[in-house]
Order: structure tokens, then C-alpha cells, then sequence
């Protein structure tokens, strides 16, 4: 298999999708007529207005020369409701934390030399704030999102979704943190509103070429794999904690690349919240899996490691099925998925000046399973395979602009019930637009190896919109649509694999429309 491992370039010309798909590709914003791009409207009343600018720039990571980046830039523009927080010199975008039920108004400029578009992954805002590549705006071009925020508090982001490159665009840096609060949150953790106890850890892969810039060479079959692990930007990264506990909220903002988290020492992880927030209850396990787009809140508490050190890491797991490739394909230069390395060391001081406790985690509003989910045993199956040529696919399709097909169609309030069934041998994040859904079962896989490096660090019990399906497995998830209707999306959230061709669209119809 050593000889599919080709560049993105290359990777188009094989599947036929030559300099004129590409051509094309920067050519739909004239033909998405589906979404006109507007301005501010005076229908919409903002509580709080925030600039958000993708720039291209250059930054210090590595000692010496400094590193062309992408990087959003965030300002509050006026109003209350939301607060905008620079990651210290990094190349990350800035924390939006923002109150549910906010009225927001975001400019995005885009100051890039490419067309790109915003997406605020895990948040239900109207479709033609959802950032579908339809809706990318060129160089220079400013986009206008309003939306008032009804997410449930929770660990959401946002990231660029132009069409065939948000993988790359992200590698460049552009990727933000969209913290929602509210006053349930705040009875469970102290200082949620502020994030007085918040660790954000973004967790990225990298490779860098001799002269400190990033250097792109994903791999056909997994995508992007680097070769040094940053976290908030940075390689090598070391925090200075104290003896007590911290909310650290770990998304894996990385294009590719899977983690199997464990702390050095062997304390167990205490989970505490996923991707749509809060759990009911405190799972505890010995080591937790977050895939490409995935969040996990961990409770962990240094009371007793005054004056030590502790690393997380990430544990060797095998990362493919059927003995083909395990962890074996890498990228160029890149370290094979499923290796150990380490994440993130802390330095935990001598004293605490606070201790927080954590409080009662908030129950689910609903709790999906047989008895209240209509169809679930006749689930909608989305069979997940590799096609010839590497050419990822759903149910056999692969990406169209403006297509949307029987199976796609989902009702505005109805619970439905999805089955992603994994026919390929490696392991893929499943992410859906403008929903969160439950995870109702999981079927093992019957023949692959190495699933049990794995399933203990799978968390399933609340809220999610991106979900790992690991190769030969059954993942069922039951979801209920709205208060929003129109064109969303769902695809792999591996970049390469949501940029080749594994992404679809998703109709999201009114069910008291006629016609319909
Ligand atoms: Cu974070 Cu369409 O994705
Ligand atoms: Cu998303
Ligand atoms: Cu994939």
C-alpha cells in the first residue's frame, strides 16, 4: 500500500478531479445562488456584535525563523452577552465566550488570499449561517452571521468549510473556540461564565519543513499526519499548575490524527462533559479516545501531586483493521496514527490560592433509547466505505454541491434514527451539521483486531455531534432536527476525507410545508 501515499495534488489528478474542479470550485459563490451573501439587516437585533478576521501571517512557533499562518483574529465590536479572549501568542483563533440565548451579530472578514467561510461546528444556527461551501466569500469579501445562541452550554468551535479546502486551511491555523455558557453550567462548574477554571487544549499535529514553515503532505488514506504535537500552538507544551482542580476542556482540533488520552501516573480521567456539553454523571476511565473534531471535558483534580509533574499522553492503540496497515501508513514523515507520544506536560506547584468543587452535573432533557425512538430498529443505514482509488464514500456517493438524496432528507422535529455502518479498515469521526445526537448502541466489530485498544475509552453517554465509528463497527445515534430548517451537511471529519470527497448534504424540511 506504500505506493498510494501521494499529495494532495496528486490525489486530485487520480480521481479525475483535475485543475478544472478546481477552477470550478472557486467559481461556485457566483453560482450558490441558494445563499445571496448580505449584509447586516435591521430585521435582527444583536445583543452583541464580534469581528472575526481569517488573516495570513507570520508567527513564532519554533525557534528561529518565524511560520506563515492563517490565524482568525477576534474583536468585540459592542453589546454584552459574549467576551472575546486572544489564545496568547498563538496561531489559534480567539475563545468566544458567549451566554445562551445571546443575539449575536459576527462580521467575518476574509483577509485571506482564498475564498473561505466560517463554520461554528456544533451550534444550530440558521442554514445560511452554517458556513456550507456555497457560501464562501472571496478575498476582501466581509460575511455576515446572526443567529441567536440556543445551544445548550457546551465546548463548541469554528472552523473554515470552503469547498475542497478546509483541510488545509485549518493546518494553516484557522480555528477558534466557541464556549457556550449558562446559569445550569455555571451550578456544575465554578467560573463557568468566565472559564476562572478552564484549561482549553487544542490538540494539533504539525510537520515543519527546514525553514520553520508547515508542511502539508497528508497521506491518502488517513489524511494528515505530522510529525510534533502542539497544543494551543505550541510544541512541547508545559503548564504551571497548581495543587487542585481544573476544568481542562480538550477538543482535538486536529485534521487527521486520533488520541488515546491517559495521564502519566495512571490516574484515571474523570469525564465530565463531551462535545454538547455537560454529561449526567461522572464517567471515570483509565483512558479516553478523542477523534478529529471530538471534545471531552476532564475534571482533573492535582490536589495531591504538590511539587510533581504529570504527562498526558497519548497511548499506542492500533488505529486499523484487518492487520493491513495497523498503525503502520504514514504520512510523509509523519508519525503513524496509534503511536505513543506525549501531549502536555504539568508542572503542579507547591500551593493552591482556591480549591473548586465541582457540582451536581445537570441530568439530559431526554435520554434516547428503544422505548421512545420510533425506529429503533429500522434504522437509516450510512454505509461508509473506500471506494477504487481511495475514494471515500457514504452509501456509495460522494460529494455534490447542490445534491441531496431521498435518505438525506430529514423532518424538522421527528426523531430519526441513523446507522453508521464502518465497511473500511480505518477508523472515521462522523460529524453531523445542526444537530446533537445520542449515542444508542454500538456493535463490535466480528473481525477486526485491535478494537480492544480502544472501546474502554469511548464516551457515549451524552450529547455529541461528531461520533468515531472504528473499523467493522455499528454506531446507532437517534437525533430530533430543529428549531432550523434547510441545507446542512454531514461528512467524515477527517479533513482530507471531508475535503476529497466524504462529506454530503443534509435537508432538514418543514414538516408543515406542502410537498413535503
Ligand atoms: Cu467541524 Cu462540517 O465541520
Ligand atoms: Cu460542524
Ligand atoms: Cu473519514
Amino acid at each position: 500500500m506504500g505506493s498510494q501515499i501521494f499529495g494532495r495534488r496528486d490525489f486530485l489528478k487520480v480521481a479525475g478531479l483535475g485543475s478544472a474542479a478546481l477552477l470550478f470550485g472557486n467559481r461556485l459563490n457566483a453560482i450558490g445562488l441558494r445563499f445571496p451573501n448580505r449584509g447586516v439587516t435591521d430585521l435582527f437585533v444583536p445583543d452583541t456584535e464580534i469581528s472575526l478576521t481569517a488573516t495570513d501571517k507570520r508567527m513564532q512557533i519554533l525557534p528561529g525563523a518565524q511560520t506563515r499562518v492563517y490565524r482568525y483574529e477576534g474583536q468585540l465590536v459592542s453589546g454584552s452577552g459574549a467576551t472575546v479572549q486572544a489564545v496568547p501568542d498563538s496561531y489559534l483563533g480567539p475563545i468566544l465566550r458567549v451566554k445562551r440565548g445571546t443575539k449575536l451579530r459576527i462580521l467575518f472578514h476574509n483577509n485571506l488570499i482564498e475564498n473561505s467561510v466560517i463554520h461554528p461546528h456544533g451550534l444550530q444556527v440558521p442554514e445560511e449561517c452554517d458556513g456550507h461551501p456555497m457560501q464562501a466569500i472571496g478575498p476582501g469579501q466581509t460575511k455576515v452571521y446572526e443567529f441567536e445562541m440556543i445551544d445548550r452550554a457546551g465546548p463548541y468551535w469554528f472552523h473554515p468549510h470552503p469547498h475542497m479546502r478546509t483541510s488545509e486551511q485549518v493546518m494553516m491555523g484557522l480555528a477558534g473556540l466557541m464556549y457556550v455558557w449558562d446559569p445550569e453550567e455555571e451550578m456544575a462548574i465554578p467560573g463557568a461564565s468566565t472559564g476562572a477554571n478552564d484549561i482549553p487544549i487544542i490538540i494539533q499535529d504539525r510537520s515543519f519543513d527546514q525553514n520553520n514553515q508547515i508542511s502539508y503532505q497528508p497521506n491518502m488514506m488517513w489524511g494528515f499526519l505530522g510529525d510534533r504535537i502542539l497544543v494551543n500552538g505550541k510544541p512541547n507544551a508545559a503548564f504551571s499548575l497548581e495543587p487542585r482542580a481544573y476544568r481542562l476542556r480538550i477538543l482535538n482540533g486536529s485534521n487527521a490524527r486520533t488520541y488515546k488520552l491517559a495521564w502519566s501516573n495512571n490516574m484515571p480521567l474523570a469525564v465530565i462533559g463531551v462535545d454538547g456539553g455537560l454529561l449526567p454523571a461522572v464517567v471515570s476511565r483509565n483512558y479516553v479516545m478523542v477523534m478529529p473534531g471530538e471534545r471531552v471535558d476532564i475534571w482533573a483534580d492535582f490536589s495531591s501531586l504538590a511539587g510533581k509533574q504529570v504527562i498526558l499522553q497519548s497511548l499506542a492503540f492500533q488505529a486499523g483493521g484487518m492487520g493491513m496497515m495497523g498503525g503502520g501508513m504514514r504520512g510523509m514523515g509523519g508519525i503513524a496514527n496509534g503511536t505513543a507520544f506525549d501531549v502536555l506536560t504539568v508542572n503542579v506547584s507547591q500551593k493552591a490560592t482556591i480549591k473548586p468543587v465541582l457540582g451536581p452535573l445537570p441530568a439530559l432533557s431526554v435520554r434516547y433509547d428503544a422505548n421512545n425512538v420510533p425506529d429503533y430498529n429500522t434504522p437509516r443505514p450510512f454505509v461508509i466505505s473506500m471506494g477504487r482509488m481511495m475514494t471515500w464514500t457514504i452509501n456509495g456517493r460522494v460529494f455534490e454541491m447542490e445534491a441531496v438524496a431521498e435518505d438525506e432528507k430529514v423532518l424538522r422535529d421527528e426523531v430519526t434514527t441513523w446507522e453508521w455502518v464502518n465497511n473500511s479498515p480505518i477508523p472515521h469521526p462522523m460529524h453531523i451539521h445542526n444537530v446533537h445526537f445520542q449515542v444508542l448502541q454500538r456493535v463490535a466489530p466480528s473481525f477486526v483486531d485491535g478494537y480492544n485498544t480502544i472501546n474502554q475509552g469511548l464516551i457515549d453517554g451524552g450529547w455529541k455531534d461528531t461520533v468515531s465509528v472504528w473499523p467493522g463497527e455499528r454506531v446507532k445515534v437517534a437525533m430530533k432536527f430543529g428549531p432550523h430548517t434547510g441545507m446542512y451537511m454531514y461528512h467524515c471529519h477527517i479533513l482530507e476525507h471531508e475535503d476529497m470527497t466524504m462529506m454530503r448534504n443534509l435537508m432538514v424540511m418543514d414538516p408543515t410545508m406542502p410537498g413535503m
